[in-house]
């Protein structure tokens, strides 16, 4: 049975989370906190900006913002179309709640705090399914862990929850796993079938650790495919979300973090406490209101149409191949290919130059990942950029395949 107190390391578990006299008293006249009463030394600071009283540190448990994105997942997840419900437990339904949730800056910030909350430096070790996205391993060596890697399936890149388990329980200090879905870079949503497959198995067995589903780009997926509202039915479950990808707001850096309460009470102790700026937390709220939220649907709808553009175009240009990835996210995994028809990183890393340095349209070379030789990761823009794009890429693959 899992148990968060036996895997969490010691000196977390018995942290206490930092206080600030606001905690008990956030009105009157405030002079608690060693700010500059005057206010920003900003000549001209807009009504808005002003409104936000950036003088004064944050909000640090943003409650507000928690609930809303709570009830975005668990109104999705209501939808009968839902192919993930909020789940019953005990005969009740358990939908998400504040208690569920950590906001970090982007989910970078998750990715390390868990790693950092549960996996012991230099004993204990974390696993990922390559090919995956880099920040795992980046963290996993600034926090001296080791990386065992059980690769997706090179074709159809899903999980082998078989072949995790088997590595889990042959080595116990493996304390974390960090499944992407959909991928990156091959853009394939993860079945949430296998994940609750490896969930269920998880619990049945006597590794004892976090699975960690990150979900950048699930808002890219059938709604209601998210599998955060299972947070309250597998407890070894976490799920990162981000407003950097669906929600075009990556230069606010908001990140969420959904697992058990217990979970969560760690993270939150250990976060530092106004990691969540005024200016931030003012944009989210208003990016996951329900008007916004029919917005960013409608942004969603026009990425993916665009994206069947893309790929029609793409297949018709000689020396492009395959699209090897899914069609899962806001970009496609495409083959570049040799005179031979093959695949092919040095030309591919020559496309990817060429359309950087002299083209002014930068894409990203992925051939070094595993399962994807030869392939760039094209991020789909607007369909202006888009049409440029593939304008560029013919003239360039004529010029680099000669
Ligand atoms: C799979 C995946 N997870 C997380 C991130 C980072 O997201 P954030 O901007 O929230 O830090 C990215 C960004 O590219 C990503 O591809």
């Amino acid at each position: 049975m899992f148990d968060i107190t036996k895997i969490a390391r010691p000196n977390i578990l018995k942290l206490e989370p930092y206080r600030c006299a606001r905690d008990d008293y956030k009105v009157g006249i405030l002079l608690d906190a060693n700010e500059n009463t005057h206010g920003p030394s900003v000549p001209d600071l807009t009504d808005n900006e002003t409104a936000l009283e950036l003088n004064r540190y944050p909000d640090p448990h943003q409650e507000q913002l928690k609930q809303q994105i709570c009830d975005f997942r668990n109104s999705e997840a209501s939808l009968s179309s839902a192919s993930v419900k909020i789940p019953t437990v005990a005969g009740q339904k358990v939908p998400l709640n504040v208690s569920n949730l950590c906001l970090g800056v982007g989910s970078d910030e998750s990715i390390d705090a868990l790693i950092r909350c549960i996996v012991a430096p230099g004993k204990e070790k974390m696993l990922i399914c390559p090919p995956t996205y880099g920040m795992y391993s980046i963290c996993a060596v600034v926090n001296d862990v080791e990386i065992v890697k059980v690769p997706l399936d090179l074709e159809t890149f899903q999980i082998q929850p078989d072949l995790i388990l088997d590595q889990l329980e042959k080595d116990l200090s493996i304390k974390l796993v960090y499944i992407t879905s959909p991928g990156n870079p091959t853009a394939v949503q993860i079945k949430p079938v296998l994940l609750e497959e490896l969930l269920n198995k998880v619990q049945q067995s006597t590794w004892n650790g976090l699975i960690v589903v990150d979900e950048a780009y699930v808002d890219f997926c059938e709604v209601g495919s998210s599998v955060s509202v299972l947070v309250n039915k597998f407890p070894n479950l976490v799920v990162l979300q981000t407003l950097s990808k669906a929600f075009g707001l990556a230069g606010i850096r908001l990140g969420i973090c959904f697992s058990t309460p217990e979970v969560s009470r760690l993270l939150n102790s250990m976060k530092y406490p106004y990691n969540i700026s005024n200016l931030t937390s003012s944009v989210a709220l208003r990016a996951t209101s329900k008007d916004a939220l029919v917005k960013m649907r409608q942004r969603v709808d026009l990425i993916k149409e665009q994206r069947q553009i893309v790929v029609d175009e793409l297949a018709k240009l000689p020396g492009v191949g395959r699209n090897i990835g899914g069609l899962d996210s806001n970009f496609v995994l495409m083959e570049i290919l040799n005179k031979e028809g093959e695949p092919d990183n040095e030309i591919a890393n020559k496309v990817y130059l060429t359309l950087a340095e002299q083209r002014n349209v930068v894409v990203r070379f992925r051939g070094k990942e595993l399962g994807c030789k030869g392939c760039l990761r094209i991020t789909i823009g607007t369909k202006e950029e888009n049409e440029t794009l593939i304008t560029q890429l013919k003239e360039v693959l004529q010029e680099v395949r000669k």
